[in-house]
Order: structure tokens, then sequence, then C-alpha cells
């Protein structure tokens, strides 16, 4: 069975190899959250899987907030906003599943559009080539 997302390093990689490392911890997560709800797995693994995807993406946003502000990237307190935003949009998500039980289409399409748009429109700022250019 296909991976509901696919990382591509043509397509997604920062060029930063912990970073790359951080995203596809957050894919691979998603990508088994996708599956366990397609196998109607048990509540508490989803439960245990949604907890685990907003701990590492608590951890990969710190650790590329370290890693901007160590190369000085001048854009850390517009991209810590984001990422601010990003989270509450997460954490809402997670709150309407712990209420409801239920993961939503709209959840899978939210970190889908997120990952794209933020790793190839945003994250990909602070690739080495683009800051020193
Ligand atoms: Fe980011």
């Amino acid at each position: 069975m296909s991976n509901f997302f696919e990382w591509d390093p043509a397509k997604y990689s920062v060029q930063v190899p912990k970073m790359d490392r951080g995203h596809q911890e957050i894919i691979s997560c998603m990508n088994r959250l996708h599956t366990l709800r397609e196998a109607k797995a048990p509540q508490a693994q989803l439960v245990k899987t949604v907890g685990d995807l907003c701990a590492i993406t608590v951890k990969h946003f710190a650790e590329e907030e370290a890693y901007m502000a160590s190369i000085g990237f001048a854009d850390l307190a517009k991209h810590k906003i984001i990422h601010k935003t990003l989270l509450a949009k997460v954490m809402e998500h997670k709150s309407l599943f712990e209420a409801t039980g239920k993961l939503t289409e709209e959840f899978f399409s939210f970190l889908k559009v997120w990952l794209k748009a933020h790793i190839c429109g945003i994250d990909i700022k602070y690739a080495p080539q683009r800051v020193a250019a």
C-alpha cells in the first residue's frame, strides 16, 4: 500500500540533514496515523499516535528555531510566529479528535497541505544555498 505522503528529497529537502530528518519523522508519523485510521485500529492506538504526532512536531519546531538562530537567520521571528500558528491549528484538530473520537479528512488534508507548503515555501528559505545567495 502506498503512503499517504511520500517523502521526495528532490522536492522536500532543505539541505540540512537534521531538519530533513525532522520533516521525515513528521511525515512517517502522519502516514502511520493515516494507515491506522484506514485499518480501523483501536482508538487507544489512534490517541497515542495523535499524541506522538504533536510531540514530534513540537520537538521539530524547537529544533528548527534553534537551527535558524544558530545561522543568524534574518526571518527567525516571522518563522516562529508561523510555527506558533501551525501548532495552534494542530492542537485544535487534536482537541476536536479528543472530543469526537474521530479523525477527519480535513485533519489529513490540513497536514498534507501544511507540510508541502511549509517545507517548500517557508523552510526552504533557510536552506544553505538560499541563505548564502
Ligand atoms: Fe518551519
